[in-house]
């Protein structure tokens, strides 16, 4: 089961991430309402009765069998590396911003891009979120030889700019209008798109910082090939630095064998999972939880926090979001009814709990600053 990527304001490493993971199981999910006090069930009825629910046993061992597969497999096996290019056109540069799993197809995307260019690509750039506020490099998260080592028979990767263009700084572009700088890169771009006004800069100059490059690259109608590499950026090439997996693996084993925990566990969460979920024994819920500020304000939603929440939300709308908030104006109760609203802590509670989970459920809660 792949772990989930935790974010938190006060700590700017990633790799700390893992760390603030909490197990909690669901009949502590109550804790987390700790906002706007004092904050009531919105669904005290249905809670009540999802408390009391018992699965029956049929529903139970079909909630933790596996999906099928439908027929789908990897892509990446059943395709074979392409070529590298006879000359590299010049040198690709990227500044990525987002949350993590942003930044992550966002290197993706570059890679096809260094590829649909037979350009080289440097090791990616990643922005600052104001959200996040995670100050963490690429190699400070993924494993760049690796990732250059995988990818060498497809482009060419290098971690720094070679001393002639080294002047090609994020600070660089960020104090005026630069002609190496690609602005205008359309949403969902084409590969077209890049040979047409790409490549020209390239040509003429060497180099090309793409800023901004979030989700600027099609998902539809790339050639195969280029599909194919992002593909195996993304499941071959992208590996986590080994102390992130380490930690990751001392939590998935955990969450797998309480039992065997080092003491930090208290022996009264160990019998609570112990107990009457021996059958789901060394299953867990992985849950990332993105009821931050940030998402309640984005979403337009009222959460039933009353008139703070309202003011709360409303400044953080004009500050961070300043006006790019298209959902202000539907209702809360239009949203709600089109499925626009983020579901509260409570709400993914009685999910599960209609889905079938128990108060026996291990849950590992990724999750940033609950609202
Ligand atoms: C879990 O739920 C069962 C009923 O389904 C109840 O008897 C038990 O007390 C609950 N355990 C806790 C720790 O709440
Ligand atoms: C990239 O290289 C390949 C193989 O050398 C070539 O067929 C293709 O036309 C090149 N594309 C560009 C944009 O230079």
């Amino acid at each position: 089961m792949a772990m989930e990527q935790n974010n938190n304001t006060s700590q700017p490493h990633k790799a700390m991430l893992f760390a603030l993971a909490f197990l909690l199981s669901l009949n502590h999910a109550s804790s987390m309402y700790t906002v706007y006090n004092p904050i009531k069930p919105r669904h005290s009825r249905l809670l009540k009765s999802a408390v009391q629910r018992e699965t029956p046993t049929s529903q139970l061992s079909e909630l933790w069998a596996p999906l099928e597969d439908h027929g789908w497999k990897p892509f990446v096996e059943s395709t074979k590396p392409t070529a590298l290019p006879e000359k590299s056109e010049g040198y690709i540069q990227v500044f990525l911003d987002g949350g993590l799993n942003q930044q992550r197809m966002g290197i993706c995307d570059a890679v096809a891009v260094a590829k649909i260019l037979n350009a080289t690509l440097v090791i990616p750039y990643l922005e600052v979120n104001p959200v996040w506020r995670d100050s963490s490099s690429f190699s400070d998260i993924f494993d760049v030889d690796h990732f250059i080592d995988v990818l060498k028979d497809d482009i060419s990767i290098v971690k720094e700019l070679p001393d002639e263009y080294s002047w090609s700084t994020r600070e660089y572009y960020s104090i005026a209008i630069r002609e190496t700088r690609i602005k205008a890169a359309p949403v969902h771009a084409s590969a077209h798109w890049y040979l047409e006004n790409v490549l020209p800069v390239l040509q003429s100059y060497g180099i090309a910082a793409i800023s901004p490059f979030s989700h600027r690259l099609s998902y539809d109608n790339l050639p195969m090939d280029i599909q194919y590499l992002r593909c195996k950026v993304n499941f071959q090439a992208l590996v986590f630095v080994p102390h992130i997996r380490t930690l990751g693996d001392a939590l998935i084993n955990r969450l797998r064998y309480p039992q065997q925990a080092d003491g930090e566990m208290s022996p009264n969460y160990i019998r609570e999972v112990t107990g009457a979920g021996a059958s789901n024994a060394g299953k867990f819920v992985v849950l990332h939880l993105r009821f931050d500020k940030d998402m309640a304000a984005h979403s337009a939603c009222d959460f039933g926090g009353g008139k703070a929440e309202k003011l709360a939300l409303a400044k953080y709308r004009q500050v961070m979001w300043q006006g790019r908030v298209v959902n202000s104006q539907f209702t809360d109760e239009e949203l709600r009814g089109q499925g626009r609203c983020p579901m509260t802590p409570e709400e993914i509670g009685l999910l599960l709990a209609a889905l079938g989970f128990d108060n026996s459920t291990r849950v590992y809660l990724a999750s940033h600053k609950v609202f």
